[in-house]
């Protein structure tokens, strides 16, 4: 298959400064100014190459369309939610070593916001972002946080996963599930995960797992050729990535749902 995900890079600077509009009078959350990060910038992955954003364009007008339908989708009740249950679950667990520390966290490619909207009414939750390239998932986002408590409202913000526009170690907590597979630099995507987690942050990345049979047939196959410039990272490439990025304890296993998921945890190092 045609990997041109490998090669190029977007600029989405309008849509950034929109949303930093939205962020600059949330207390406590920087958004950065759009020159380019270190992250954005590898041998493999030049600045500009016009394929990525036709690539990041795909991915967006397939979730703008989808947007109003993802809650109800089967997909959405048999894979999607139930990774971002696991994804809560994991959360839980890291909270539980740490007391009751409050913490800050980013959902990216939040989606409809479902994450967030479970984590809302925890009390610890001090700040809570979701972020996502499609208008239309952020929109149904803000609409679901709309109803949490005010107190602990999610923010939902639109932006770029390659290109966040937040301060270096804004947040404790790191999320992206069911969407690092759009992305056209993925290691690249992991740096900047990274440079905005504070030191020992978390980070929980779920996708789909790919080396069996069953996860081939799935992702690299059916998904494949329904969304098109995917690409499902292996379970070693995913490991090398996050090491490469500079997370430590990355512990990786298989979680069956109805496809088999990928789950990987691990902490920025000190
Ligand atoms: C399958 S949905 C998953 C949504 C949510 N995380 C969940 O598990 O329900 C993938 C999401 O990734 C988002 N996405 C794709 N490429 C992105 C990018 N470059 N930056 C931010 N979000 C992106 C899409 O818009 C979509 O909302």
């Amino acid at each position: 298959m045609k990997r041109v995900w490998h090669e190029w890079h977007a600029r989405i600077l309008a849509e950034e400064l929109c949303a930093r509009a939205r962020f600059r009078h949330t207390p406590g959350v920087m958004i950065t100014r759009r020159t380019p990060q270190p992250e954005q910038r590898s041998a493999s992955d030049p600045l500009g190459a016009p394929e990525s954003s036709q690539v990041k364009q795909h991915a967006r007008a397939h979730f703008e369309k989808w947007a109003h339908s993802y809650d109800r989708s089967w997909l959405n009740e048999l894979v999607f939610f139930p990774s971002v249950r696991v994804c809560q679950e994991e959360i839980t667990r890291w909270q539980a070593a740490r007391g009751d520390q409050p913490f800050r966290m980013l959902d990216v490619g939040c989606g409809t916001g479902s994450l967030l909207a479970l984590l809302a009414g925890d009390p610890r939750a001090e700040l809570l972002v979701g972020l996502d390239y499609a208008e239309a998932m952020v929109r149904r986002a803000a609409e679901k946080f709309s109803h949490s408590e005010r107190a602990g409202r999610p923010h939902a913000v639109r932006g770029d996963s390659e290109r966040l526009p937040f301060a270096d170690q804004t947040f404790d907590v790191v999320t992206c599930c069911n969407s690092l597979h759009h992305y056209p630099h993925q290691a690249q995507a992991m740096g900047g995960f990274r440079r905005i987690l504070r030191p020992g942050g978390l980070l929980v990345l779920i996708d789909g797992f790919r080396d069996n049979v069953i996860g081939w047939l799935v992702f690299d196959v059916g998904v494949a050729l329904v969304e098109k410039h995917v690409h499902h990272a292996s379970w070693s490439e995913l490991r090398g990535m996050l090491h490469e990025a500079g997370f430590v304890d990355v512990h990786q296993r298989k979680k069956n749902v109805l496809a088999p998921l990928l789950v990987n945890v691990a902490r920025r190092a000190d």
